[in-house]
């Protein structure tokens, strides 16, 4: 099935257009307090949200939480909702996974729409069909695969987005084109980030979610060719738990561009990735999103990290690795010593 992706240049027809295609008997708009009060006022005096019953949950990652999703299963159910009813979710990657999960639960699955806010969750989260929360402390831990019935992608959204947040998702952006061709990858290294053209910007969206796309369709649960779109997550999923059990935030692109980092370096050593590829990246992420500032001392402790990876089989670490610029090569796996060595290509350069 092919989730319908919407690069919206009519906010308030694409909006209604992709409602009424539902046949529903109540509307509910999920935001949490940050879209409530950034992204709502923008959509809701369209008529199509005239009726429309509210939901709103915690903004940040620390909030998409079993309590959320209960508190929203509780708001549709006292709200009336059927399993004819329609949810929209209007939000970053948090609410479009919790709202996904809702309301692929809620009667045994109800309908909904997608309208990420972020970047990050207009290239990554709110297409492809996962749906989740965190639980018992681990990452995207429960949760299905069932695709929106549409996702509606607008740059009107960005413009309220600060300078971290957008990098954050232009680090997937610049993972898709890895994964894809050169022509993609040289275009997102030239492009201007200092002074943004959202015109443009939405151009690159829209071929971002196309690579996304046409991985998703292609392997919707991710038992082959979407590990694809795992590459830099390895080593990013193990600097971003190591943040956070030191209390230090870092932006899940942040991590993600110093994971591919890492994992380009392994591509050079173990499938003859272009050196010169891998030198054009790298500046291009010291430049724009700096350094981790790692200590070898965090070696082990990020190894083990790693080695508890969801993405593994057994025990030896899962990579997705690249032959060349779309030379896609998943289930790849390095040595201890591989990984320190590319642990200090990403401190050293
Ligand atoms: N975020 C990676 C995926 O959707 O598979």
């Amino acid at each position: 099935m092919k989730q319908e992706v919407i690069i919206s240049q009519n906010l308030q027809q694409d909006i209604q257009d992709a409602i009424l295609r539902q046949t529903y008997d109540r509307l509910f708009v999920l935001t949490d307090t940050t879209t409530l009060r950034l992204c709502w006022p923008l959509v809701s005096v369209f008529p199509c949200f005239e009726d429309a019953k509210m939901i709103t949950i915690g903004d940040t990652d620390e909030n998409k939480t079993l309590e959320s999703l209960s508190h929203v299963w509780t708001a549709l159910q006292q709200g009336g909702a059927t399993r004819h009813s329609l949810l929209v979710n209007l939000g970053g990657g948090m609410v479009t996974d919790l709202g996904g999960f809702a309301a692929s639960t809620f009667k045994r699955g109800i309908a909904y729409i997608n309208i990420p806010t972020t970047l990050l969750s207009q290239v990554d989260a709110s297409v492809g069909g996962k749906t989740g929360i965190n639980f018992g402390g681990l990452k995207n831990e429960i949760g299905v695969f069932n695709l929106a019935s549409s996702v509606i992608l607008s740059t009107e959204f960005l413009r309220s987005l600060d300078m971290g947040n957008l990098l954050s998702g232009y680090a997937e952006m610049l993972k898709h084109s890895l994964i894809s061709d050169v022509e993609s990858w040289a275009e997102l290294l030239q492009f201007g980030l200092d002074n943004l053209d959202y015109s443009r910007l939405g151009n690159l969206v829209a071929k971002s979610v196309a690579i996304k796309e046409r991985i998703v369709e292609e392997d919707p649960t991710e038992k082959g060719l979407r590990k694809a779109l795992n590459l830099g997550h390895t080593a990013g999923h193990a600097l971003e738990s190591l943040a956070l059990e030191q209390g230090r935030t870092v932006l899940h692109g942040y991590a993600v561009a110093w994971g591919l980092v890492c994992e380009l370096y392994l591509s050079v050593v173990k499938c003859g990735f272009p050196k010169d590829k891998l030198r054009e990246t790298v500046l291009f992420i010291k430049e724009n999103y700096g350094d981790p500032s790692l200590d070898c001392k965090q070696y082990e402790r990020l190894y083990e990290f790693m080695k508890h990876d969801k993405k593994n089989v057994g025990d030896s670490i899962n990579f997705t690795l690249l032959g060349g610029i779309g030379d896609i090569r998943i289930n790849q796996h390095a040595s201890k010593e591989e990984i320190f060595e590319m642990l200090d290509f990403l401190r050293d350069g």
